[in-house]
């Protein structure tokens, strides 16, 4: 079992007449850089919050290294670092106090939390830094220091959702040299979402391909692209199957997000 850092059987997710996830089965594999693929609406999120208990499971099962997320969450959420699709960091706290808010959350033992704020920070270059508000980081800082809270608590499972978004090709590549150096220190499971497919083709072990909730390819970037034939990589291959129903789709959900977003807020 702890081979496997996160199973999920049957998991379906609705909200209202929207089925975001449907009936999906994935296995992430310990220490493995995992990348779900797909386009805008296709279930990514709201499939990592069901990973990271922030939402109910109603139907289906999802375990992180074993421990099922519906019935033990506090476990579960001290095995996971979470950088979700939303900026997380209160722009008018100082990188030290985002970190250490996030150390106390995820229940850092208090005789550690001051050396590991420190070291969450040192790893992801934001030291000089550390004493400013966040509100004065560019916006790939500000992703490092989302790294950094999530990375506090030495997760085994480390969740990015779109970590990369709108970063300048510098600061993706820096944003990945950091994960890549504490994954080469702990073996930290990386499941991550992306729509860049050089990124996925870099630096995923395997990749799924999500579409309408359901996983529509799965293996490693090189193994997908030769399933299409000689000469295609992942870009073609996400073509090949979200087709070109993408921009109706696409529309549609971005309509029903707003109407849920305007009942709700
Ligand atoms: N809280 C919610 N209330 C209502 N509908 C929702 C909610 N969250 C997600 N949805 C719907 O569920 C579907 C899947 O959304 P989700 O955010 O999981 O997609 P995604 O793959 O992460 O997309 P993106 O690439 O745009 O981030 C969409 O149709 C979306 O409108
Ligand atoms: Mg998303």
């Amino acid at each position: 079992m702890t081979d496997c850092a996160v199973r999920i059987s049957g998991l379906r997710q609705a909200f209202g007449e929207t089925v975001a996830v449907d009936g999906l089965d994935l296995t992430v594999r310990a220490g493995e850089v995992f990348g779900l693929l797909g386009p805008n609406g296709a279930g990514k999120t709201t499939t990592l919050r069901a990973v990271t208990t922030l939402l109910p499971v109603p139907r289906g099962t999802v375990a992180v290294f074993g421990v099922d997320v519906a019935v033990r969450r506090m476990a579960v959420r001290r095995l996971i670092g979470y950088v979700p699709q939303q900026l997380s960091a209160d722009p008018a706290l100082t990188g030290t106090e985002n970190v250490a808010l996030f150390a106390r959350l995820f229940d850092v033992p208090r005789r550690e939390r001051g050396a590991r704020v420190r070291a969450a920070i040192e790893a992801m270059g934001l030291a000089e830094a550390a004493g400013r508000t966040a509100n004065t980081y560019s916006g790939g800082m500000v992703r490092r220091l989302e790294l950094a809270q999530a990375l506090v608590s030495s997760p085994r499972l480390l969740i990015l959702d779109e970590p990369t978004i709108g970063l300048d090709p510098v600061a993706r590549t820096s944003l990945w040299q950091h994960v890549g150096e504490v994954r080469a220190r702990t073996g930290m499971t990386v499941l991550v979402t992306t729509h860049y497919m050089e990124e996925a083709e870099q630096y995923c072990d395997r990749v799924a391909l999500m579409h309408r909730g359901q996983i529509k390819a799965l293996g490693s970037p090189a193994e997908l692209a030769a399933g299409l034939g000689e000469g295609e990589n992942l870009e073609d291959v996400f073509r090949a199957y979200t087709g070109d129903e993408l921009s109706g789709r696409g529309i549609r959900d971005v309509r029903t997000t707003r109407r849920t977003a305007r009942r709700l807020g």
